[in-house]
């Protein structure tokens, strides 16, 4: 066997080693667990956040486009989560930032991982896979503060609306604007009763039928100088009358 052979031979059975000694060292000492795919969580269609006290929380995420259920997940320093991830429509990423929970979202599965915060401050949470025409607004975020139980955030001074929360909780507001600003979709400050240009030609005046039809199947009419990305999701006749009720409030 010629040296150089040998001399790599060595090389690469002594990086081997170093490679098993650290992942050893990471797995024992540091308590990094590989991010694993669980099959005996079934898929699940709703975000979760489950306290099972001792400072230990179960918190279940919903990747979808182009959003994440909870949006937010409000947690005290301390807090231990085991991170379940599963997506609806197509395949998402899930990065939050300043830990090293990097997970894939993919439908009909759930990938799992442990994650501690014992910082307090906000982690925001991307998706770092891309899934369509939104991918750049998907986030969300953890927010880590004393005090806080993972219930949702106490209702504001003015309490949200179950319209704007129903807007929120959907996602609708990664694309649509409330105040006037510039986004993927048309924004929805003043919609109602506006004099809508259609692509191709056209207008419709924007009144409750419209807004249904333009929540039911988003793409049956496009709106001028916009693109046919929005998904169609299965709504019922009460969270679509909800949000016509909402979108008929911002004039
Ligand atoms: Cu979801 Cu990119």
């Amino acid at each position: 066997m010629d040296r150089i052979e040998r001399w790599a031979l060595v090389a690469s059975g002594v990086l081997m080693a170093v490679f098993l000694v650290a992942l050893v060292y990471a797995a024992t000492r540091m308590k990094i667990t590989v991010p694993t795919c669980v099959t005996d969580v079934a898929p699940f269609k709703e975000g979760r956040i489950i306290d099972k006290g001792n400072g230990r929380y179960e918190v279940h995420m919903v990747a979808k486009m182009w959003a994440f259920d909870p949006p937010e997940v409000r947690l005290p320093p301390g807090a231990e989560v085991d991170l379940y991830v599963s997506a609806l429509d197509v395949t998402h990423g899930l990065y939050i930032e300043h830990t090293n929970v990097n997970l894939m979202a993919v439908p009909g599965a759930v990938n799992a991982a442990r994650v501690r915060f014992d910082r307090e401050g906000e982690y925001s949470v991307i998706c770092h896979e891309y899934c369509g025409a939104g991918h750049h607004l998907m986030a969300g975020k953890f927010v880590i503060a004393r005090g806080e139980t993972g219930a949702p955030k106490e209702a504001p001074a003015v309490a949200a609306s179950p319209g704007q929360q129903l807007f929120e909780h959907e996602g609708c507001n990664a694309c649509h604007s409330l105040d006037g600003s510039p986004g993927l979709g048309p924004t929805m400050k003043g919609v109602f009763g506006r004099t809508v240009e259609l692509q191709g030609g056209g207008t419709r005046v924007a009144d409750e039928a419209y807004l249904e039809e333009a929540i039911r199947k988003p793409n049956a009419t496009i709106v001028k100088g916009f693109d046919p990305v929005m998904p169609a999701e299965e709504h019922t006749d009460d969270d679509v009358r909800t949000l016509v009720t909402f979108l008929k409030t911002l004039q």
